[in-house]
């Protein structure tokens, strides 16, 4: 059996032709939608990220604002930036690119932008509703990866669900997420036992651990027909790779995501739904 590709790009570019849509209706209401990024030093991880971001935002008519600041801001700095974000009208979207560097408090910085305009989802308050079931602005990874499942037809209720990854960004809001649509979801980590028997019984296995040193899923680890969501990116032996290997998964999966071209895009594309969801936001409560 080989089952099925969940092409990344093509679920990121049907998100992108909705949200293109969006932003002309926001332009006709008087809304110029907008994200302003924030990019402290010079990881070059991060730069791409960023900088993919912006080619994104163009692409769909957002307007973008570039904070590039030094690695050696202090706290005070990085705040007084985020305050004033915070208070521009014309900026629906702040994103603040992780890491940020050692000196910086990373909590206190993202807990600094306003929920409104946090289209991370990463700020308490965001984070607090969608453990509610009441969040607008979700996470873009853990959302794109929903979006993947919504795009198939794939149905979560009852479905038994290995979650490797316990992380704010990504393991957190996904088992809010799936828990949500009535699958049960163990949250797996580097302290879990028995994490190969977890996956072998596991209907749908969501992987994010990102070092191949530690983790490989292997074909072994999975049942026939499990469906598997790739989250990692890495470099190893000079190749970008997750945490499995596509065209052996696959062969045995009935549904899995490469790497690249995966959940990658989603992310990005998730971001921009974001922005449009802040931007009519502002509109409602008439900033
Ligand atoms: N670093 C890695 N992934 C992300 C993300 O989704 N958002 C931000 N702000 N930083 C990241």
């Amino acid at each position: 059996m080989v089952g099925v590709r969940i092409d990344g790009k093509i679920i990121a570019q049907s998100v992108k032709d909705r949200v293109k849509k969006a932003v002309v209706e926001l332009k006709n209401q008087g809304i110029s939608p907008c994200l302003a990024t924030v990019l402290v030093g010079d990881n070059p991880a991060s730069a791409t990220y960023v900088r993919n971001k912006h080619k994104a935002c163009e692409e769909v008519g957002i307007v973008t604002k570039d904070h590039k600041l030094d690695a050696n801001i202090t706290q005070s700095e990085l705040t007084k930036i985020i305050d004033e974000l915070n208070s521009d009208n014309s900026i629906h979207g702040i994103l603040v690119q992780l890491p940020l560097p050692k000196q910086l408090d990373e909590f206190a910085i993202i807990s600094r932008i306003s929920p409104l305009k946090d289209v991370d989802g990463l700020t308490p308050h965001n984070v607090g509703l969608l453990a509610m079931k009441k969040a607008a602005l979700v996470a873009c990874t853990p959302s794109g990866v929903m979006e993947m499942f919504n795009y198939h037809n794939i149905d979560l209720e009852g479905k038994n669900v290995a979650l490797i990854n316990r992380s704010n960004l990504v393991g957190k809001p996904l088992y809010h997420l799936l828990l949500e649509k009535n699958a049960t979801v163990l949250t797996c980590h580097s302290k879990t036992k028995n994490l190969i028997e977890l996956c072998q019984s596991a209907d749908i296995i969501i992987t994010a651990v990102g070092d191949r040193n530690k983790f490989t899923l292997t074909p072994e680890m999975i049942k026939e027909g499990a469906i598997v969501i790739d989250v990692a990116i890495s470099r190893f032996q000079e190749k970008l790779v997750g945490d499995s290997n596509y065209d052996e998964i696959i062969k045995k999966a009935s549904f899995a995501t490469p790497v690249p071209g995966g959940v990658g895009p989603m992310t990005v594309a998730m971001l921009l739904k974001n922005t449009i969801t802040a931007a009519s936001l502002s509109s409602q409560i008439g900033q």
